[in-house]
């Protein structure tokens, strides 16, 4: 049986991990192929997107590298180039680089607000619009941008910037829906809660419980009424989804993935027995 995105070639950015383990970007990246993608995988570190190939070529199927730090303008013309050249076409863009700094509207220092516009937010725009002339051209395309639950509902851990990106992104994937839908372009929105990925521990875990990282998990899991966090995979498959031709009349949606978490964070008193 042929793969769902069988004949796809699918560009994602940040397709390595922040650590050893799947975070959203690899599993994606690595599903995609399993589904039948060509997959050029991009990254700013390039030992860890060579990690990423290393696993889907070992499984029989198709992946390219590509270094680039997707902030930068030129970069990312080049970047795509390099795509179409290696591939003739891109049918699917997943923008998936992004992560939080901590911080509050008091106390975060100007150039980490601006870094966080960067990394969070600038990148969907830059590699948005160098791929929509490649998909307008070819009269079909998919693009997925990763949200996060902190765009959703202001979850209370303090982190600014990264809550008002997560929410942009949101808007900025209905724009271009809407502006593209009658080019055969769609553009979605993935919107993940609470996952273990490998940034719980390589990051979380010292800026919320002082390296901590069983705590950081146990209270994590607390907070979902399913009863413990998604992983890169929950993501990968909502994205295969979006990816796929199977989500032809799908355009400016959101897919929520959090165990139900913003509902109780939202509608229901803290010890709201859910189980
Ligand atoms: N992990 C979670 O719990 C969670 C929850 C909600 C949303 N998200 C979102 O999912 C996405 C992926 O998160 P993750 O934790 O799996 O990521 P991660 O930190 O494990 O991986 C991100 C990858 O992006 C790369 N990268 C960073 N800056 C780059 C740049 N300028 N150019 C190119 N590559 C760059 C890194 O090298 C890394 O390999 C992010 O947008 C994040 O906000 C994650």
């Amino acid at each position: 049986m042929p793969g769902r995105l069988e004949g796809k070639v699918a560009l994602i950015s940040g397709a390595g991990s922040c650590g050893p383990g799947w975070g959203n970007g690899r599993a994606t990246a690595t599903l995609f192929a399993r589904e039948g993608a060509k997959v050029f995988a991009v990254d700013l570190n390039q030992e860890s997107v060579e990690e990423t190939a290393k696993t889907i070529q070992d499984e029989g199927n198709e992946c390219i590298t590509y270094c680039c730090d997707v902030t930068n303008a030129a970069s990312v013309n080049e970047m795509i180039s390099s795509c179409v050249d290696r591939f003739g076409q891109i049918d699917v863009l997943q923008n998936n680089v992004g992560g939080s700094a901590a911080g509050g509207a008091m106390d975060m220092e100007e150039e980490v607000w601006d870094k966080q516009m960067d990394h969070n937010l600038k990148h969907v725009f830059l590699v948005t619009k160098a791929v929509l002339p490649i998909m307008v051209k070819n009269k079909t395309g998919s693009i997925i941008n990763m949200s996060s639950t902190s765009g959703l509902t202001y979850g209370g851990a303090f982190q600014i910037a990264y809550c008002t990106t997560k929410a942009a992104i949101r808007r900025f994937s209905e724009a271009v829906a809407i502006e593209f839908a009658g080019r055969g372009v769609r553009c979605n929105t993935i919107i993940p809660g609470q996952l273990h990925t490998p940034m719980v521990e390589t990051r979380l875990a010292s800026q919320r419980t002082g390296g901590d990282i069983k705590k950081l998990i146990a209270t994590r899991n607390a907070r979902i009424p399913l009863g413990q966090m998604g992983d890169g995979f929950d993501v990968a498959y909502a994205a295969v989804y979006l990816g796929s031709d199977e989500s032809k009349f799908v355009t400016g949606s959101e897919i929520k993935l959090d165990g139900a978490m913003t509902l109780k964070c939202t509608n229901l008193p803290d010890d709201y027995p859910t189980s």
